[in-house]
């Protein structure tokens, strides 16, 4: 889960490659590097350990030479630690010529290096990644032609591996491999680029071509040439990138999480818009690839995800049974992949992730298919394999999430859930199995239309939440508890508290607290709890009411996520934050954002970095 970027024409080289570093970084901060050929015909390569900013302190200190070619990586360590002979570019040959940056696991390394280290290769690093440039490098002595010692050297590679290679003999040209790894190119006038998604090169093109899987680029500043590891020419569609560049730029806020809380309006709006009409009416041309009668003959659903992804689909799963009364069953992929589990062509497989990259997601969904599935992804990042790999594809226009922790992706991957639980009922109803009076789905569609503008009051309401944030600094452990569709919130809250400020957080269900959980409770010990609708049909309220009461009695210090006109629970909570009334399934995406802020203030206050925290890549590209 590394980052890529490569670059041919006439800007700066260095520039660009560092830019597209920038905006790549949340994807592996543990070192970095560049390779750049001179106009004079020779290599340069500069890496470095640790963030980005080290590798331009080392460029300060020994500047680059003006290129108009070269690749650039961020990188989050496999195979060798994280150190500056490990960090890539890695160069290969007795005489260095060649330069090397991949993402992912060469799998058959291991036999590989000792076929060189048996003719005497030296190795400069612990990586598995040097043997592919070495391998390159003697390929191309052997035929004299770049991108046939690559291709030949590619097929020989197992495992999961982006690769971009350049060498000093064909200064012109970056070569490319994909193989279960993202690349995407982007076109330019009289230039071209590479990366491992647009976000590496959307400051400077919108056009933009997704890699296929076994596939080869030839780039070079006037032409892309893609092959599949076979030889044979490909030509893969070109997309216009909807991002906009500066939606991945910090724009004056303290963090890139700060600045995707507060997107939260737009996100949710914009993956909203063109698909919920104004009389509340779901419009989802995209699902193209699904029938009507494909939806009338699922019986059931199975949803796959990871982390924040699969807390969107809990909550997607409340929905879709409430309005489709359609079974759905939510997996995490990677538990789902390796248990043997019963898919039938019947089975409607729901995928869901930010990046569209997540390995575990991916092999989750190549299996299902396997069985016959037809598989519907929601997903944030056009061009991703996910998406590419999909039957029908709903995508969240969230925009470019670069901080780490999920925050905008979560609120709009909810919000797609809720438009597909609506959009299946509809299908249900089209279908002549009718689920809910189309008068209640209407008025549903509706109430779903004014939660962008909810989404606005509960970021001008978020004072308290910071403010318990910056008083907990010190806090040992925080428990969430939640019910029904808080339940999902609740997880997510303890999630966002482990990965931002490496404490002990736990997300309970409040119904399970008697059933053990209860026990952790000592005086002092902080539980966030959030209370359903007082409104709510289910009459979960007086339930959670009773939780906390229990938990008071105990000794916690209660804090209460609760809608506007709840005046019972300031009875029993220390704190109370609340947030605007909307339907209790449409909630989540409005308590989640306090415990968004929770999180944030409070890693702050102990000095953490909030969007690269420790160990952590945001895309989980291996499995
Ligand atoms: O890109 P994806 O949505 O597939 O990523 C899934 C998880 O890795 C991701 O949500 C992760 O849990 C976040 N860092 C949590 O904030």
């Amino acid at each position: 889960m590394c980052g890529i970027v490569g670059y041919v024409g006439p800007k700066s080289t260095l520039e660009v490659l560092l830019g597209g570093l920038r905006r790549l970084e949340y994807r592996g901060y543990d070192s970095a590097g560049v390779s750049v050929i001179a106009p004079g015909g020779h290599l340069e390569t500069r890496k470095k350990a640790g963030k980005l900013d080290n590798l331009i302190a080392e460029i300060q200190a020994n500047p680059l030479e003006q290129a108009h070619i070269g690749i650039g990586h961020t990188r989050w360590a496999t195979h060798g630690a994280p150190t500056d002979g490990n960090a890539h570019p890695h160069l290969g040959g007795p005489e260095s010529k060649l330069s090397l940056i991949h993402n992912g696991i060469i799998e058959n390394f291991a036999e590989l290096k000792a076929e060189l280290l048996a003719e005497g290769t030296r190795f400069a690093s612990q990586t598995d990644s040097e043997v592919a440039a070495h391998l390159i490098a003697r390929e191309f002595a052997k035929v004299g032609d770049l991108p046939t010692a690559f291709a030949k050297v590619v097929n020989r590679l197992h495992g999961a591996f982006t690769i971009l290679v350049i060498h000093e003999e064909q200064p012109d040209v970056v070569l490319a491999a994909r193989r279960n790894a993202p690349l995407v190119i982007g076109l330019g006038d009289g230039e071209n680029f590479l990366g491992s998604d647009v976000a590496a090169f959307v400051e400077h093109t919108k056009r933009a071509i997704s890699v296929g899987q076994d596939e080869i680029v030839i780039l070079r500043a006037d032409s892309v040439e893609v092959r599949t590891f076979n030889g044979e020419v490909v030509h893969p569609d070109e997309f216009t990138v909807d991002w906009d560049a500066s939606a991945a730029s910090k724009g004056g806020w303290s963090s890139f999480m700060a600045k995707e809380i507060a997107d939260q309006p737009q996100a949710v709006a914009d993956t909203l818009m063109g698909r919920l009409e104004s009389d509340g009416s779901v419009k989802l041309d995209e699902m193209d690839g699904l029938s009507i009668a494909d939806i009338g003959a699922i019986d059931r659903i199975v949803m796959v995800a990871c982390g924040t992804a699969s807390y969107a689909c809990d909550v997607a799963k409340y929905a879709i049974e409430k309005f489709a009364r359609i079974p759905v069953q939510v997996e995490l992929s990677h538990e789902f992949r390796y248990r043997d589990p019963i898919v039938t062509p019947n089975t409607l497989i729901v995928a869901v992730s930010q990046s569209g990259e997540t390995m575990d997601t991916l092999m989750a969904t190549r299996f299902a298919k396997e069985q016959g599935a037809k598989v519907l992804s929601i997903c944030n990042t056009q061009g991703a394999t996910l998406a590419r790999e999909s039957d029908a594809v709903i995508y969240t226009h969230a925009g470019p999430e670069v901080a780490v922790a999920s925050t905008k992706a979560l609120t709009a991957q909810i919000t797609a859930g809720m438009l597909l639980a609506l959009w299946l009922a509809n299908g249900r109803a089209a279908a002549g199995r009718a689920t809910i009076p189309a008068a209640e789905l209407q008025r549903l569609g509706l109430e779903l239309l004014k939660v962008p503008a909810k989404v606005s009051e509960v970021l001008d309401g978020l004072d308290l939440a910071r403010k318990l944030g910056k008083d907990m600094a010190n806090a040992k452990s925080v428990l969430f508890l939640g019910r029904n569709v808080g339940f999902p919130i609740a997880m997510e809250g303890a999630l966002k508290l482990k990965e931002l400020a490496y404490i002990h957080a736990e997300g309970f269900a409040a119904g399970e607290l008697k059933h053990g959980p209860i026990a952790l409770i000592e005086e002092g010990q902080p539980v966030i709890v959030i209370v359903p609708s007082l409104r709510d049909e289910e009459s979960l309220h007086p339930k959670v009411i009773s939780n906390i009461q229990e938990i008071k009695a105990r000794g916690a210090r209660v804090i209460a996520v609760a809608e506007e006109g709840d005046h019972q629970v300031a009875d029993y909570a220390e704190h109370v934050i609340f947030v605007p009334q909307t339907e209790n399934i449409f909630s989540p995406i409005l308590t989640v954002i306090p415990l968004q802020a929770f999180a944030l203030e409070l890693s702050t206050a102990k000095g953490l970095d909030v969007d690269q925290p420790r160990n952590l890549a945001k895309s989980v590209t291996v499995e």
